[in-house]
């Protein structure tokens, strides 16, 4: 036997005997022949087994064998042009895990969409989601590569915390600890200050990346966030992933310069790594490859207002583009492109105002083409306390919740960017996907929160 076998790898492993440890997930057989299909987690590969090559026990056992089996099993490694994967496999045994008893709940073709989430942690399986999962793969371990060579620093913002860091209207407040008895807590001799403290769900982790710029320059974060989205869309999700990266002494035009870079390494890296991948998906990859080279355009909002008027949507010139003028806008482009300078009012407390205007503020939205809008969302930040504690207060935050935020202004602040990036939107994009609700493992919705 030689060394330990994965699909993977088949073409080191041509004319090899070896012993492959996966799952049946499609058969087919005559009178005389079987053809298994066979998945180990790395790949797929075709199994073949023919009556009068192999025991009268293992042709009946391959007979035997129903979808989602687990099995050990030996064969010959061959190449095979007409096999989808280039290989297959001439079994001589099968060693039999497990065979289910009851048919397998996605064995037919064609689901509903509600059928397969309630079946997710099955329909993970499936060839189209095991490709899925691993451009996500791809897709997080090419930020941070990018970003460690790129001089960022990891650091990893809290979860829970004491007030929003984005809009109100989407906070997912929890309790910060369990209702404990007085009782309960006398044995342990503890005393608490707020037993009934909320916290709220981390909606993004910017506010404690820019209080780290201070300690490290450049840092970045990615984890899952929360937001409560009263939207019903196929590109909201109530929990998701988010990197955010932040950057002391960047302003506004270098933010963007940051992003597009980040967004083509990505990029670069799926297509190196995934092209079995992007073809089960049936991904044009000429459409990706072409944006490597080009520059993103960079358009103001207001423009980009006339542009979504100019198709007859009813939108407003100080409106924010909601989803269906992002659909508009990014497909007339090719490349994603840069929104910049949207009005104040409807952006977060954060954001600088622009000099040049102060009725705007120098931020960015990215849109992925293909009508698949917006994947990051950035700005420079207001560095200056007096303009940031006015603005707040216009906007009737409470400012003690935000002490600690406003020290940063007043301990040696300085000019600063970053943004934020959607991992699901991402993974949507590049794959083409329908709804963001295929590009994350478990997906939390509006009406949705299990397996
Ligand atoms: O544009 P957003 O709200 O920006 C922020 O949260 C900033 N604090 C980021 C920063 O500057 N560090 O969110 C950033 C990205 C969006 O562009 C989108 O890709 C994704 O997060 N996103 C969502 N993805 C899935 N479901 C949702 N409900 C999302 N909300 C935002
Ligand atoms: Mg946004």
């Amino acid at each position: 036997m030689e060394s330990k076998f994965f699909i993977k790898d088949s073409k080191d492993f041509i004319a090899k005997k070896v012993e492959l440890k996966g799952w049946v997930y499609n058969k087919r057989s005559s009178g005389s022949i079987a053809f298994l299909q066979l998945r180990d987690g790395t790949g797929f590969i075709q199994g073949v087994v023919v009556k009068n090559e192999v025991s009268p026990t293992t042709f009946e056992t391959a007979r035997n064998l129903t979808l989602e089996s687990s099995v050990i099993i030996t064969g010959l490694i061959r190449e095979d042009k007409r096999a989808p994967s280039g290989y297959e496999m001439s079994i001589v045994n099968i060693k039999t895990l497990q065979i289910p008893k009851e048919e397998y709940p996605l064995g037919k073709k064609d689901h509903g969409p509600d059928f397969l989430l309630n079946n997710r942690h099955l329909w993970l399986r499936s060839k189209r989601q095991w490709a899925i999962q691993r451009v996500r793969h791809a897709i997080i371990y090419a930020i941070y590569s990018h970003l460690e060579e790129e001089g960022f620093i990891k650091i990893d913002a809290p979860i829970l915390t004491p007030s929003a860091a984005e809009g109100t209207t989407t906070l997912f407040p929890v309790p910060y600890l369990p209702a404990w008895s007085d009782e309960e807590l006398d044995k342990e001799e503890i005393t608490l200050k707020s037993q009934n403290a909320v916290a709220y769900l981390s909606q993004s982790g910017q506010l404690y990346l820019e209080a780290a710029i201070a300690a490290h320059g450049k840092v970045f974060d990615f984890g899952p966030t929360f937001r409560a989205e009263k939207s019903k869309t196929r590109r909201h999700l109530s929990e998701f992933w988010m990197m955010d990266a932040e950057a002391a002494f960047v302003e506004h035009e270098e933010n963007m310069a940051t992003q597009e870079k980040l967004i083509k390494a990505i990029l670069k890296a799926v297509l190196d790594k995934c092209p079995e991948e992007l073809n089960i998906l049936e991904r044009d990859t000429t459409i990706l490859k072409n944006i490597l080279d080009k520059k993103f355009p960079i358009i103001n909002h207001q423009e980009a207002i006339k542009l979504a008027q100019k198709e007859n949507l009813s939108i407003g010139q100080r409106d924010d583009l909601g989803a269906e003028a992002e659909t508009l806008i990014s497909n007339k482009f090719d490349t994603p492109v840069f929104i910049q300078k949207y009005p104040k009012e409807i952006k977060a407390f954060y954001m600088k105002a622009d000099p040049k205007d102060s009725s705007r503020v120098l931020n960015n939205d990215l849109l992925a083409p293909e009508g698949f809008g917006e994947i990051i969302g950035g700005s420079q930040r207001e560095d200056n306390l007096e303009k940031l504690t006015a603005w707040m207060k216009e906007l009737n935050m409470n400012l003690k919740d935000y002490e600690w935020y406003l020290d940063l202004r007043r301990f040696g602040s300085i000019p600063h960017s970053g943004f934020g990036a959607g991992l699901e939107r991402l993974v949507a994009w590049i794959c083409k996907l329908e709804h963001v609700r295929e590009s994350i493992p478990f997906p939390r919705m509006l009406d949705r929160f299990t397996p």
